[in-house]
């Protein structure tokens, strides 16, 4: 693992409590950032919370991304726990299932972008004004291949994701002056607890689309959602940066 320099730094990471978010925090810890998991079940953030304690100060927040009440609370509540924040990872999100557009339910078509793509405006919003009087700031969104191409049987992710891709561009050139760079990463199918949300037909496609012709591993998502993170990316944002295992060739 090479070292990165996010000593001193406090990140939020969403959807903390497993899969890309919990490897992204122990990542982060392990470069000397405090990390503020955030994650709507519990009793996974307090399991989170107990194997990385060893590693740095952690803190957990219980919160549903789409209620803004509940997100405003929990920034607060995050910058008194910890003094400030600096990064923020919009890592949370849900696949709603495959089916073909036109046999999807609506409420969960609506839920999809209410958690992939409402959710993290929510947090931006939030959190903006705290990495603006810090005068330093990243944040990086995690979108998905399905945003770029767009994936058969799965037009509700494929759209929210796309969405966080738009939001990561505008609001990128929003803060651009402001040190606070805003990047988006574009993963290919990692195996974690979020297949069990997907047909295995759907699975199987992901994979064969994959040159490298394998799943992608949570710790190599975190090196790269660790160096954005970091003063070392420095003079790029609103970009979209791929790790789809030479899925994507732009
Ligand atoms: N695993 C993949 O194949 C893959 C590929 C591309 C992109 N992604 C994206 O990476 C991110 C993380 O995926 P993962 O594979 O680790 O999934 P996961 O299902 O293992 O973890 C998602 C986490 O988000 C939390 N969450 C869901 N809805 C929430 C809400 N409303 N409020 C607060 N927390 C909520 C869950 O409780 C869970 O802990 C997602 O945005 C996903 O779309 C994953």
């Amino acid at each position: 693992m090479n070292k990165l320099d996010l000593n001193g730094r406090v990140a939020i990471v969403t959807g903390g409590a497993r899969g890309i978010g919990y490897a992204t925090a122990a990542r982060m810890l392990a470069s000397g950032a405090t990390v503020a998991l955030w994650d709507i079940d519990a009793a996974r953030l307090d399991e989170a919370a107990g194997a990385l304690a060893a590693s740095g100060t952690v803190s957990t927040h219980v919160v549903e991304l789409t209620d803004e009440a509940c997100v405003t609370a929990t920034t607060q509540a995050t910058a008194q726990a910890h003094g400030k924040i600096d990064i923020l990872v919009n890592n949370a999100g849900i696949t709603g299932g495959n089916g073909r557009l036109w046999e999807l339910d609506t409420a969960t078509w609506r839920r999809v972008v209410d958690v992939n793509l409402v959710g993290p405006f929510l947090a931006c919003k939030a959190v903006v004004p705290h990495l603006l009087r810090n005068g330093w700031g990243r944040i990086v969104n995690v979108a998905s291949i399905a945003g770029k191409e767009g994936n058969a049987n799965a037009s509700h992710y494929s759209a929210s994701k796309a969405g966080l891709i738009g939001l990561t561009k505008s609001l990128g050139k929003e803060l651009a002056t402001s040190n606070i760079l805003v990047n988006a990463i574009t993963p290919a199918a990692a195996k974690t607890e979020i297949f069990s949300q997907m047909k295995q037909e759907h699975i199987d496609f992901m994979l064969s689309k994959i040159p490298m012709n394998r799943f992608l591993q949570v710790e190599e998502v975190a090196a790269l959602i660790g160096w954005l993170s970091s003063e070392d990316c420095a003079f790029t944002t609103g970009a979209v940066f791929d790790i789809s295992g030479g899925r994507a060739v732009y």
